[in-house]
Order: C-alpha cells, then sequence, then structure tokens
C-alpha cells in the first residue's frame, strides 16, 4: 500500500574515537519513492557513505529505522533484509579497482546470477547485459585491462543490472572518469532507469551532475539533512547559505548551473531585503 520503496527515518550513528564518541549522522530522514532518482549531496565527511552503510544494514544505527517495501528492517528481519540485498545492484567510484583485473567480461558480469540462473541462459544474458550498455559479444572473453575507464564503468553497470535489481545504488559512480566521458556514462544511467523502471539513490559531490540525474535531492552538511527537496527547489531557491556555498563552489562552466546560481543569488538579496 505504500508508494514509497526506500525509508530512512531518524538515522543515528556515532562512532567511538579514544574515551569520546563523534556523531558521524544525525536524525537523517528521506524516502525515496519508486521509478526516481534521490541524490544524496555534500561536502567530503558530512555523512554520504555513513548513510548508506546504514540503509544497507553494513553498520548498525544507533537510533532510526530503514523501512523498505513497507517491512521495516531494522526490526531485526533476516528473511526481509535479504529481499532487500537481492533486490539491490551497485556501481561504485572507481571501475580501476572495483572489477577483479584476473576475471573475463562475462564472469564479471554474470557473477551475481552464479547459482541462481542455469549455466546455458548465463551467456545469453550476460550478451543482453553488454549490448544494452553499449558494448557487444566480442568482449565477452577480454579482460578489465583493456578497456577504458568508461566502458570498465558500462561493464561495472552490466554487472549490477544483471540480476534485474529494483534499486540501483550509485556511488559516485563517474567522479574517477576523464569529464568528456562522464555526460556518456551519466546518459547511460538515465535511459537505464528509464528502461528497467529502476529507483536509484545516487551519491555525488558535483552539483551539476546531481542536477543533471536527481528528481529529489537530499543535501547533508556535517551529518545532518541541511534541506531536501525536488530538484527544482533546491536548484532555484536553495533554503540554506550551505547549499548556496556548494553551489558557488561548482566551477562556473555549467550555463544551466550558472543560471541556478544567479537565481539563488537574488532569492538571497530579496529575502535580506524583505526580513530588512
Ligand atoms: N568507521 C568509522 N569510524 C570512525 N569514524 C567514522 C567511520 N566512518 C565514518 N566516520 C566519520 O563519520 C563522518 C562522516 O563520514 P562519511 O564517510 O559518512 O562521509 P562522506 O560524506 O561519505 O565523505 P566522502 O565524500 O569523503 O566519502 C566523518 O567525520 C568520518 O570521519
Ligand atoms: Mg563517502
Amino acid at each position: 500500500m505504500t508508494d514509497l520503496l526506500l525509508q530512512a527515518e531518524g538515522l543515528t550513528k556515532s562512532f567511538r574515537k579514544g574515551r569520546t564518541s563523534r556523531l558521524a549522522i544525525s536524525d537523517i530522514s528521506f524516502s525515496i519513492a519508486p521509478n526516481t532518482i534521490l541524490g544524496l549531496v555534500g561536502e567530503s565527511g558530512s555523512g554520504k557513505s555513513t548513510t548508506v552503510r546504514c540503509l544497507l544494514g553494513l553498520e548498525r544505527p544507533d537510533s532510526g529505522t530503514v523501512t523498505y517495501d513497507g517491512h521495516e528492517l531494522t526490526a531485526g528481519d533476516q528473511a526481509a533484509w535479504r529481499r532487500f540485498h537481492d533486490d539491490i545492484g551497485m556501481v561504485f567510484q572507481d571501475p580501476y579497482s572495483s572489477l577483479n583485473p584476473r576475471m573475463t567480461v562475462e564472469r564479471i558480469i554474470c557473477e551475481p546470477l552464479v547459482g541462481r540462473t542455469a549455466p546455458r541462459d548465463l551467456r545469453e544474458r550476460c550478451v543482453e547485459m553488454l549490448e544494452l550498455v553499449g558494448l557487444s559479444a566480442d568482449h565477452l572473453g577480454r579482460h578489465p585491462r583493456s578497456f577504458s575507464g568508461g566502458q570498465r564503468q558500462r561493464i561495472a553497470i552490466a554487472r549490477a543490472l544483471i540480476a534485474r535489481p529494483r534499486l540501483l545504488i550509485c556511488d559516485e559512480p563517474v567522479s574517477a572518469l576523464d569529464v568528456s566521458i562522464q555526460a556518456q556514462v551519466l546518459n547511460l544511467l538515465k535511459s537505464m532507469q528509464e528502461t528497467l523502471g529502476l529507483t536509484v539513490l545516487f551519491i555525488a559531490h558535483n552539483l551539476a551532475v546531481v542536477r543533471y540525474m536527481c528528481d529529489h535531492i537530499v543535501v547533508l552538511e556535517k551529518g545532518r539533512v541541511a534541506e531536501q527537496g525536488s530538484r527544482e527547489a533546491i536548484f532555484e531557491a536553495p533554503a540554506t547559505d550551505y547549499t548556496r556555498s556548494l553551489l558557488e563552489a561548482v566551477p562556473r562552466t555549467d550555463p544551466e548551473l550558472e543560471r541556478a546560481r544567479r537565481a539563488a543569488r537574488r532569492n538571497t538579496l530579496s529575502t535580506s531585503r524583505s526580513s530588512s
């Protein structure tokens, strides 16, 4: 009955440092509607990875809940965690270290299905995925070293999607790539999201990337949600100085962002005028 696929409610996690403990994230709440892309942004150390690790059950939050498809995972139901993990595909930042250099492309891509799919169907599924990400059956027997960074990330995407996940988690998926090919990989992710009806959690530093990709954006600052809202709300009328400073920090090469930045500045001026 829920129209939300994944919900984080009040996630809080601290780490012990010597005799004191420090909050890494505090009271993080957001939800992802099916078939949408949610962006999690913030500076280094703002708590993006800790939030995702709590969502995935890799860290146990001090408090707060994670609910997937109407089931509260943090209540400790192992079967619900298993179903959740079966529904997830992941794409990591660095396609140079995330692909096993000793495996062929076929083994890398098929690995998530080994033991779950008849061996004779594996190659067919693999070729289908390769073609979907813009590669071909000719690449099956090759090793990662013979591919460029962008092609490796395509292989990583094929691997993440071969088990037909509902939820794709992308952790800085283009920040290790050459700027000239980032757009191609983003376009691929976007078209996969649309074609396969995926729900995506997209973690990034780069606001231009987030603006291009995401429907809803959660801005993290020092472990807290500084603000969240639709792409339009965040970029056209950022509510906090922190978000404005993130916008300011983006190199002025993107005309769309430049427009958003000017609108944000006008907005600040008119707010400060009306409040004085
Ligand atoms: N295992 C850990 N032990 C101790 N402190 C940790 C641990 N993991 C994270 N932290 C601390 O929690 C805070 C948030 O870190 P986190 O890795 O979640 O940030 P991030 O937004 O992912 O940063 P980045 O963009 O650099 O990846 C930081 O102060 C970090 O030092
Ligand atoms: Mg991180």
